[in-house]
């Protein structure tokens, strides 16, 4: 893959302007974001010219619309073995924020163009703390990766460690079971909560299609899709 890579210093998401802008295999990097966008109507919040704030733009081959979630899949596990060239301690937070012990270090907010049963184009966009040291926003439980292994981390070895690591996964087998190893909680009885109120369970599983599956004290499991439940840390 031979990305082009695109470099702002100030944009109002690097989502956004992939979507107006975007071609190819490419990749734009912004220093600052003015409105940058969290899941749902949450805002991202990010220091100028600290972190890494970037959107790819996939053309995923003969990926039916069923089989979206890999994805996430892919590019969760290509972000956490990046991280982890740094430190240990990363996870994947179902579904696809990447958490260190309980703090949360990235947020992934992926966009995608389906046409009839197939996935034609994606906009993947990652907010990576890097060398941020204080947040002022009230994101419950921010980490920077400076803040992990106690000096500053250069942003363009970061991001080129990452593509390489995308690339290299794409084609490999297995990737799904990396995933699922690598979730944060997995196999822990915690407390969850969804419309009903909080409760303890398990997280056991994940669908193919991205489902969570959480088993209860009975063995009875229940099923949600994304912001459905939320972990309660
Ligand atoms: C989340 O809420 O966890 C998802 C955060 C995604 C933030 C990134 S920063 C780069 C890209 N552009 C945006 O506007 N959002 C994503």
């Amino acid at each position: 893959m031979k990305w082009e890579i695109v470099c702002l210093d100030e944009i109002d998401s690097t989502n956004r302007w992939m979507k107006e802008h975007g071609s190819g295999d490419m990749v734009v990097v912004a220093d600052y974001q003015t409105a940058g966008r969290g899941c749902g109507t949450n805002r991202w919040e990010s220091q100028r010219g600290r972190n890494l704030l970037f959107s790819l733009l996939l053309h995923p081959k003969d990926i039916d619309v069923r089989h979206q979630f890999r994805i996430s899949e892919v590019v969760s596990v290509a972000l956490c073995d990046t991280l982890e060239e740094y430190a240990t301690g990363f996870s994947i937070k179902w579904p696809n924020d990447i958490y260190w012990h309980d703090s949360k270090i990235c947020g992934m907010l992926t966009e995608n163009r389906v046409v009839g049963q197939s996935l034609t184009e994606s906009i993947v966009g990652i907010g990576l703390n890097v060398n941020q040291q204080e947040f002022l926003s009230d994101a419950p439980n921010p980490v920077s990766l400076c803040q992990i292994v106690g000096h500053g981390v250069d942003r363009t070895t970061l991001l080129q460690s990452f593509l390489h690591r995308l690339e290299s996964l794409w084609s490999v087998e297995g990737v799904g079971d990396t995933y699922r190893r690598r979730l944060y909680r997995r196999g822990m009885e915690c407390i969850y909560e969804d419309v009903e109120g909080r409760f303890p369970a398990t997280l056991t599983q994940v669908e193919p299609d991205g489902r969570l599956v959480l088993t209860m004290s009975d063995g009875k499991e229940r099923r949600y899709a994304f912001k459905e439940v939320s972990f309660i840390i």
